[in-house]
C-alpha cells in the first residue's frame, strides 16, 4: 500500500517511516506471489500454481497490448520485462516467477537484477531441470517461439545439468494463434503439429519440453501425434512444484489457510480475452484490471 516502506528494497529508498509504521507491514510470507508473461498464456503457470499453492495470494501481469514477444527482439523483450518486474516489485511481491519462456529466455538476467533479494523462479529453470532428470536416454526435443530457441536458453540450462544430453529444438510459431484461435484439436493443429515435430522426431528421443506458455493446451493432441512415445514436460507444472520447494526453503509459505486473493492486471482488454484467458485458467477470472506501463 502507498506510504509504506518495502524492506526488500533497502538500497532504494530512505530508512523511512518511523518503526510503528514498518511493524504495519504485512508479513513476508503473507505477500501476494508475482507472476508475468507476455500475455495471457502464463495462465497455465498460475492455473498450475493454484493447483499446488493454495493457499498463496496471486498478481498476474500479462502484457496483452504487445504481445507476442516470441517474434521480437532481445533489447526489447527485455525493456518490456524489466517494466513488468518494476510493476509487481512496486506491489510487495515475496517471489516473481517468469510464466513466459521468451523472457525467461532472453530476460531473466534483467528481472534477477532489479529483484535484488526477491527470489525469482522462470520457466526455462524449471523445465529444463525437469527434463534432465525423466529422459531415460538423453535425446530431449524442444519446441518453443523463434526467439526462445534463437536464444539456446533451453539446450544450454539442459547441457549445464547433463551435459551427456543431445537437444534437439524447432520452433513453432503457428501454435500461438492456433491455441489462441481455440482449435486444440483441429486438423490444421494437428497437421501443423506433424510438419514441426517431423524435424526432431527423427533424432532419438524420448522426452519432449513444452518450452512454451500456450502449449500446455496442445498436450493431447502432441500426445496422439508422438504415439504417446516421448514423455512430456509441461514447464508450467514443473514451475509451480519448484516454486512450492523454493518458497518451503526460505519459509516464504502463507500461514494462513484462508481463501486466497487473485488480482490480474493486463495492458489490453482485447475481444474474447475473457473467454481465451478463462481456458487457459480452467476457472473464471475476477478482478481483472487494465493499466498502463512506462
Ligand atoms: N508467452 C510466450 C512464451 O511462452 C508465447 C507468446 C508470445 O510469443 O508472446 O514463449
Amino acid at each position: 500500500a502507498a506510504g509504506l516502506t518495502d524492506p526488500l528494497d533497502t538500497a532504494a529508498r530512505p530508512r523511512w517511516p518511523p518503526q510503528t509504521e514498518v511493524r504495519q507491514m504485512t508479513a513476508l510470507d503473507r505477500r501476494p506471489i508475482g507472476v508475468f508473461d507476455s500475455g495471457i498464456g502464463g495462465l497455465t503457470v498460475v492455473r498450475a500454481l493454484m493447483d499446488r499453492l493454495p493457499f498463496e495470494d496471486l498478481i498476474y501481469f500479462g502484457d496483452s497490448a504487445r504481445v507476442p514477444y516470441g517474434v521480437k527482439s532481445v533489447a526489447t523483450i527485455e525493456h518490456f520485462t524489466q517494466q513488468i518486474a518494476e510493476f509487481l516489485l512496486k506491489r510487495q511481491v515475496k517471489a516473481l516467477i517468469i510464466a513466459c519462456n521468451t523472457m525467461a529466455a532472453v530476460a531473466a538476467d534483467v528481472v534477477r537484477q532489479v529483484a535484488g533479494e526477491v527470489p525469482v523462479l522462470d520457466v526455462i529453470d524449471a523445465g529444463a531441470r525437469s527434463a534432465a532428470q525423466v529422459s531415460q536416454q538423453g535425446g530431449i526435443a524442444v519446441i518453443a517461439t523463434p526467439t526462445t530457441v534463437n536464444s539456446n536458453a533451453y539446450a544450454r540450462a539442459i547441457h549445464h545439468l547433463r551435459p551427456d544430453a543431445r537437444v534437439y529444438s524447432q520452433a513453432c510459431p503457428l501454435f500461438v494463434p492456433l491455441v489462441e484461435e481455440g482449435w486444440l484439436d483441429h486438423p490444421v493443429t494437428r497437421l501443423t503439429a506433424e510438419e514441426y515435430l517431423k524435424s526432431v522426431l527423427v533424432e532419438d528421443v524420448d522426452t519432449l519440453v513444452l518450452g512454451c506458455t500456450h502449449y500446455p493446451l496442445l498436450k493431447p493432441l502432441l500426445q496422439d501425434v508422438t504415439d504417446n512415445r516421448l514423455t512430456i514436460v509441461d514447464s508450467a507444472v514443473t514451475t509451480a512444484e519448484a516454486t512450492a520447494v523454493r518458497l518451503a526453503e526460505l519459509n516464504l509459505l502463507n500461514p494462513q489457510r484462508g481463501m486466497p486473493n487473485y488480482q490480474y492486471f493486463v495492458t489490453d482488454i482485447p475481444l474474447r480475452f475473457q473467454t481465451i484467458g478463462e481456458r487457459f485458467l480452467g476457472r473464471s477470472i475476477r478482478q481483472l484490471e487494465m493499466v498502463k506501463l512506462g
